[in-house]
């Protein structure tokens, strides 16, 4: 099979790419996803892939989707970031674009895009974890995606971290992704600024003035910039990430941990507190192998490759 389209739909964008068989993205588009109208994000995925198959001789599509998705790959049962519940996207798509659809969770697809041509091919067992309007993980057990019984494994943003926490899309209270995802991020900074704390100015600046215009992007631009602010709020989330990360290698016991999602673009702003919380909590630390911490080699497209690489697969 030749070209293939993977599309990367999260809570804020979609990104679609025509990518080639061996993981090289030939082409992009993307979009400001619309994620509180179901439709309306079927209709988006559907431009998009419309839009580059007029250029490009497209045989394939696959979708990485934001939510839990089923053990055929067509159904997303629920999203708490998006108004998905029991969509049949597969099928949706499928009749909108002509062309043959395979869905899967958006983690697992940057776990496979990373195991197929990122930093995982040299490893038969690793845990993707992304970082964006959620935390999302993949796990790579014996060189295969692990989905579980139901397609619903690795659903990792929602362990609970704290008894009676902060409310989750999900329903329940607590929840990782509450305290360890790009939107907890922005919401920490926009309580700062509520909290009318001084310290903020130049981070509200750089958001025009705005409370409700602050960014993960924005965020990071300060914290490389260093604000002490930004840096201190990316190493907040840092810690959050580092210690769960410890409590899953407990679980999983992973040759090497992949940090991916937009906010991973911070790179060490974000990486060195995850490496610092994850070695001070990992059980047994004095006496057992450490392992490494790196970032998606494929970044914030590891997605969409391994999406595009699924559908070539099916
Ligand atoms: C969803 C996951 C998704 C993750 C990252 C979570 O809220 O439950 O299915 O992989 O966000 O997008
Ligand atoms: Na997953
Ligand atoms: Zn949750």
């Amino acid at each position: 099979m030749g070209l293939t389209v993977g599309v990367d739909v999260g809570g804020t964008k979609i990104a679609a790419g025509v990518v080639d068989e061996k993981g090289q993205i030939v082409a992009t588009s993307r979009r400001e996803s619309p994620a509180m109208d179901s439709e309306a994000v079927e209709a988006t995925i559907a431009e998009l892939v419309r839009e580059l198959k007029k250029e490009h001789a497209i045989e394939a599509v696959g979708v990485g989707a934001a939510g839990f998705v089923d053990v055929r790959r067509s159904t997303v049962l629920f999203a708490p970031n998006i108004a998905w519940r029991d969509e049949p996207l597969k099928a949706e798509l499928e009749r909108l674009t002509d062309l043959p659809v395979v869905v899967e969770n958006d983690a697992n697809a940057a776990a496979w895009g990373e195991f197929a041509f990122g930093g995982g091919k040299d490893f038969d067992d690793f845990l993707l974890v992304t970082v964006g309007t959620g935390v999302g993980g993949g796990i790579v057990l014996d060189g295969q995606l692990h989905r579980g019984a139901f397609g619903v494994a690795a659903e990792i943003g929602h362990l609970r971290v704290v008894p009676q926490g902060r409310p989750c899309g999900c329903g329940n209270l607590g929840c990782w992704e509450q305290y360890a995802s790009g939107s907890a991020l922005v919401r920490d900074a926009r309580e700062r600024v509520a909290a009318g704390s001084d310290d903020v100015a130049n981070l509200l600046r750089r958001a025009g003035g705005r409370a409700e215009d602050l960014t993960g992007p924005i965020i990071t631009e300060a914290a490389q910039d260093g604000d002490a602010v930004a840096v201190e709020l990316l190493s907040e989330v840092g810690r959050w990430l580092g210690e769960g990360i410890a409590s899953l290698t407990a679980v999983l016991d992973p040759a090497v941990v992949v940090i991916g999602g937009g906010v991973s673009e911070a790179g060490d702003l974000l990486l060195e507190p995850i490496r610092q919380h994850f070695r001070a909590n990992l059980t047994a630390r004095a006496y057992r192998p450490e392992l490494e911490i790196r970032p998606a080699e494929l970044g914030n497209k590891a997605g969409l490759i391994g999406a595009a690489d699924l559908a070539r697969q099916d």
